[in-house]
């Protein structure tokens, strides 16, 4: 099986799920439910539901892994709806539409947010309701990337260092709270749904800390180098906020080699898995030299 077929497997499993696991648009209050529609089916790349989907694969889960991953699609969705509000990045588009504060004004934006937040822990707790133990470990990773010590704790900073100095400590802690720990949580997730042993857990969570980084400079070079169209989401807005990148720090040739690094170090320690890890090693290689 090739890379491109087996992302076009997990990707119609992944819509399948959203489908069905998300609750019905047609659900009082109708408009609330749309707009939770809108930001999830506007087409994202689903990268971190791919990385559940992959990780329980390789390591030989039996237990269907796919309500975690539309779980995980539903928390990034909501943290994006909130990332793009007026009083965060003040972004017009994502992807390639309209923002959902555009659409359906802020107050709803804020609240669909709020709602696939939940949704979320609504869509494990009911998945995994004959597997509580497993159920209850998924809870605890997910919550735990979503929490203020990961992804709020990184953003925070994210908008307070706007137009500020910061160290480059500091730059890492915002790039591995606000995208590498959900990116981490998104594959330890898939690993759970095969028993791991500690060493399989340390292994996937050095993987994720560093896709999770390659993947946030990435996104920095991108945000500095193409365009909206390209995106499908406003570009250049890191540089008009203010914004601390690794562009700004150590400019575009030295970040788009880091990148390249982290991606060598996620494929080495995947490399635990052997040819199991083809296709997440795939996709690692992929990133680094992603245009969207
Ligand atoms: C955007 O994530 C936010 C970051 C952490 C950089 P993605 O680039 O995965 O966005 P979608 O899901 O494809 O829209
Ligand atoms: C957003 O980082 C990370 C989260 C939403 C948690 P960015 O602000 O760089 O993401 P984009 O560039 O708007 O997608
Ligand atoms: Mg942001
Ligand atoms: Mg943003
Ligand atoms: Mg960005």
């Amino acid at each position: 099986m090739d890379f491109k077929a087996q992302s076009g497997i997990y990707l119609s499993r992944i819509e399948e799920g959203i489908e069905r696991l998300t609750t019905p648009v047609t659900t009082r209050p109708a408009i609330l439910h749309e707009a939770m529609r809108y930001s999830l089916k506007a087409g994202g790349k689903r990268l971190r539901p791919i990385l559940t989907l992959a990780a329980a694969e390789m390591a030989g889960a039996s237990l269907d892994p796919l309500p975690a991953a539309v779980a995980v699609e539903c928390l990034h969705t909501y943290s994006l709806i909130h990332d793009d509000m007026p009083c965060v990045d003040d972004s017009d588009l994502r992807r390639g539409l309209p923002t959902n504060h555009k659409v359906y004004g802020e107050a709803m934006a804020l609240l669909a947010g709020d709602a696939l937040l939940t949704e979320a822990f609504r869509i494990l707790g009911e998945g995994y309701l004959y597997q509580p133990s497993v159920g209850q470990k998924l809870l605890h990773l997910l919550s735990k990337a979503a929490s203020s010590r990961e992804l709020i704790g990184g953003q925070v900073e994210d908008v307070l260092g706007e137009g500020s100095e910061i160290s480059p400590e500091d730059l890492d802690f915002i790039h591995l709270n606000k995208t590498a720990a959900l990116i981490t949580a998104s594959l330890e997730m898939g690993l759970t749904h095969a028993a791991p042993c500690p060493e399989d857990v340390t292994a996937i969570r050095r993987a994720g800390r560093a896709m999770g980084l390659a993947f946030q400079i990435a996104d920095d070079v991108l945000d500095a180098t193409s365009n909206a169209e390209a995106l499908g989401k406003s570009a250049g807005r890191d540089a008009s906020l203010g914004k601390n990148t690794y562009v700004k720090f150590y400019g575009i040739e030295a970040s788009v080699l880091r990148v390249k690094e982290l991606s060598d170090e996620c494929e080495e320690a995947l490399s635990r898995w052997g040819e199991r890890a083809w296709f997440l090693a795939a996709l690692t290689r992929s990133m680094a030299s992603r245009t969207c």
